[in-house]
């Protein structure tokens, strides 16, 4: 058994923090989304990695990611010339798959510890030729949409339906064997030009083979889009994240529930409501911090008071004496009170930010 762990396409719902790298990359709870989907993968027994780059931002993640021994697994990386869809990655993948049956995994899906193993087991024991989870969602045109009988079994797949069978959404983990690359050489692209996993899928139920779906108990987040990533950073925080302070906290501050420090980080006259991680070499002074709060390394904080949000690597926060809350800051962004006349709001804002003022 082998998995092809995807991590390219453009990650435009993510802009402007996906200018500059690649979306799976993105931190959640200070480690990048990608990450869980290997360590879900080598939790389930599954060693032999491939996974899916783009030119643009492929380098970065082999730099991120490395071979594989840190996780334990040994990784392939292969390269995807352009964003032709899911089903073509698979076909670039198949000097790499050989006839192996194999898990697929969209790298910025998230989906329950746990549940990976279970399905795998389901679909090896069951000697399925696919095996698909479906997940009700309220906006399903915005995924692949199942409309199933009463017993369960797919009737259609359908990409992206302007007016949806049903309100069950493909998860982006999928099992397979290896007819499916048999159905993928009979499909052409869709509307969107992408040759979609799911006319794929749906070309195998027309062949008449196995294909099994299953309903997902546990929680799922496609972490596309900004507000999704802030949940899939509350949901992890709240459900993995334990007490570890290696950093310094002064006397004058505080620190309730669960919350992480990283190594020389400082915490000064500052509140932290966990559950909170703070990266490493981070400098926080007169702050309040939490919950729901996810702090990469290098961040500098002064006066400033942050909920129910995500602050990437070296960013810096200082003196708005507004709280902040539902916030993505990118990478080295720079948000301060600057103590000089005219009293005026002066921006430089990169491509396609967002600011919401009162
Ligand atoms: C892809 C699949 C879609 C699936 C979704 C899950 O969509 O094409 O069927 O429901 O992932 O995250 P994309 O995220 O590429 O728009």
């Amino acid at each position: 058994m082998k998995a092809l762990i995807l991590s390219g396409g453009k990650g435009t719902r993510l802009r402007p923090l996906t200018y500059t790298g690649a979306k799976q990359l993105v931190p959640v709870a200070n480690k990048p989304i990608l990450w869980y989907g290997i360590e879900e993968v080598v939790a389930a027994g599954i060693t032999d990695i491939g996974i899916i780059i783009s030119p643009e931002t492929g380098a970065e993640v082999r730099a991120k990611t490395g071979n594989g021994d840190r996780f334990g697994a040994k990784i392939t990386y292969i390269v995807q010339d352009k964003p032709a869809g899911l089903a073509h990655a698979v076909k670039v993948a198949r000097p790499f798959l050989g006839d192996s049956p194999f898990v697929m995994y969209l790298g910025d899906n998230l989906i329950q510890q746990g549940d990976l193993s279970y399905f795998l087991k389901k679909f090896k024991t069951q000697q399925q030729d696919a095996l698909i989870l479906l997940r009700e969602v309220s906006n399903p045109t915005a995924f692949g949409v199942a409309q199933v009988d009463e017993t369960g079994r797919v009737l259609q797949l359908i990409e992206k339906p302007k007016i949806p069978p049903s309100n069950l959404a493909l998860v982006g983990v999928y099992f397979f064997s290896d007819t499916i690359h048999e159905a993928i050489a009979c499909i052409q692209p869709s509307a969107r030009g992408e040759l979609e996993i799911t006319d794929a899928i749906q070309c195998l139920i027309n062949m008449q083979k196995q294909v099994l779906a299953c309903q997902l108990n546990g929680w799922w987040l496609d972490t596309g889009k900004k507000d999704d990533l802030l949940e899939a950073n509350r949901l992890i925080l709240d459900t993995y994240l334990t007490t570890e302070i290696v950093g310094q906290i002064d006397s004058k501050s505080q620190a309730i529930g669960r919350v992480q420090i990283g190594a020389g980080s400082q915490v000064i006259n500052s509140t932290i409501r966990g559950p909170v991680t703070i990266g490493n070499n981070c400098y926080l002074e007169n702050c309040f911090i939490g919950p729901y709060t996810s702090i990469a390394d290098s961040s500098k904080l002064v006066d400033a008071d942050i909920e129910h949000s995500v602050i990437l690597e070296g960013a810096n926060i200082i003196g708005i004496h507004q709280r902040i809350i539902d916030s993505v800051i990118g990478q080295r962004a720079q948000l301060f009170v600057a103590p000089r006349r005219p009293k005026a709001l002066r921006f430089m804002i990169g491509d396609d930010c967002q600011i919401e003022l009162t």
